[in-house]
């Protein structure tokens, strides 16, 4: 039985993310999506138990999929939900630096290691920062987010 944890800020998940926990939950025997208060991203939206509560509405079609929410080291709730591996998307080149980074860095820590999994390309623009910004302002983000996901932006940011 393998389990892999998807770590992020997900504020708010979008459509490149569900594609990677789908094809996570079509690889693997059990995923994690982990999600926290990432303090270098400042202008947070959604609150935990709001970015909680739509991880939970946006998957629950897939039985192997569990949400989570933590604060300190991703590693740290690796070993705490027995997970075998990381995973991360990787959008463009310009993500990959800084991710085998952030993998060299937790491989050295704990020995756990990160799996990359690519974006498929016409999702590979997608960024959780844009569509804030986007729907702030007044844009359409329609087709870049879950339906639960834009009834809450729409709430949240009447135009
Ligand atoms: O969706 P994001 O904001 O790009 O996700 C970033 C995340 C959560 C993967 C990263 O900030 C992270 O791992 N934070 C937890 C703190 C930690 O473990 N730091 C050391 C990383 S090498």
């Amino acid at each position: 039985m393998t389990c892999v944890l998807y770590p992020g800020s997900f504020d708010p998940i979008h459509n490149g993310h569900v594609e990677m926990v789908e094809t996570a939950a079509s690889l693997f025997d059990h995923v994690v999506v982990g999600t926290l208060m990432n303090p270098s991203k400042g202008g947070g939206l959604f609150s935990l138990e709001e970015r909680m509560s739509l991880l939970d509405e946006c998957f629950e079609h897939l039985p192997n999929v569990r949400t989570t929410m933590f604060d300190g080291l991703v590693v740290t709730l690796a070993q705490e939900e027995r997970a075998d591996f990381i995973i991360k998307g990787l959008r463009a080149v310009s993500d990959f630096e800084s991710e085998l980074q952030m993998a060299q860095t937790n491989l050295a820590i704990s020995g756990v290691h990160t799996l990359f999994l690519p974006t498929a390309s016409r999702r590979s623009f997608l960024a959780s920062g844009l569509i804030r910004e986007v729907a702030r302002l007044g844009g359409n983000v329609e087709d870049m987010v879950p339906e639960p996901v834009y009834r809450r932006l729409k709430e949240k940011l009447p135009s």
